[in-house]
């Protein structure tokens, strides 16, 4: 859009950097939660065709993408370094979620060493990004409906810092997701393993991407105090 105006004034906006599959999924989770998004992607007809699918989306500049408090790379890892490196300044105090699962080309194994994973990898070049893990046990295809066979899908919303982690549990309210804090940065690992290990048996069973994780009970929860 050339008036982003409204929405730059706006500090409940969400950016999303890409628009390709799991960010129109995730576009339209946020959507459904009546939250702003703001998407860019370095095609801008795919940002355009995004925004037009919702009217809580819009396409904008990088820069007012990434002057939203929450921001969301919807990029492939190792391009979440690469982008994160590049833009270190503007991203300082931003609560930049992480949804990647670093597969290889084959789409059948992980790319990381066990001791780490693509979260935390992105958190030791953004050290002043408030790093937040997300979406990644998430398949694109079943974002849109975001339940199975009737039930309700979960997100794992994991992070070193629980006010980042629960200003992002808070922006799902609504979307449609179940979402669960899953406690610190480094069960990531657990995370990435989580989606490899989904595709290899949707592989196996033919499901093809159409799976999703839940963790049983279903009702709401709430964490108990500690
Ligand atoms: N697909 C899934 O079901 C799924 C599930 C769980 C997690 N994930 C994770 O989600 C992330 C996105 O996956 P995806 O399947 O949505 O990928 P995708 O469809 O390829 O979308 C990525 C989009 O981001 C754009 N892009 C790449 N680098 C960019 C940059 N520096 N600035 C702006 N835009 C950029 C790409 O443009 P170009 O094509 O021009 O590069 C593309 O339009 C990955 O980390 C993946 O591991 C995917």
């Amino acid at each position: 859009v050339t008036d982003g105006q409204a929405h730059r004034a706006d500090p409940t906006a969400i950016g999303l950097v890409g628009a390709g599959h799991m960010a129109s999924g995730i576009a339209g989770r946020l959507a459904a939660g009546g939250r702003l998004v703001r998407v860019y992607d370095s095609d801008p007809e795919s940002a355009s065709t995004l925004a037009g699918a919702h009217t809580e989306v819009e396409a904008h500049p990088l820069e007012a993408v990434l002057a939203a408090s929450i921001v969301i790379l919807a990029i492939r890892y190792p391009g979440t370094l690469e982008f994160a490196r590049d833009h270190a300044d503007e991203l300082a105090e931003t609560v930049l979620v992480d949804i990647s699962t670093p597969l290889d080309d084959t789409y059948e194994h992980l790319v990381l060493a066990p001791g780490t994973s693509g979260a935390e990898e992105l958190a030791k070049v953004a050290p002043a990004a408030r790093v937040v893990k997300a979406f990644n046990t998430n398949l694109a295809v079943t974002l849109p409906a975001a339940n199975l066979d009737g039930i309700q899908l979960d997100t794992f919303v994991a992070s070193d810092d629980p006010d980042a982690k629960a200003v992002v549990i808070a922006a799902l309210a609504g979307s449609g997701l179940r979402a669960l804090d899953a406690g610190r940065l480094a069960n990531s690992r657990v995370l990435e393993a989580m989606a490899a290990f989904g595709i290899e048996l949707g592989d196996r069973y033919g499901l093809g991407q159409a799976f999703g994780f839940k963790y049983l009970p279903s009702r709401p929860l709430t964490p108990a105090a500690s």
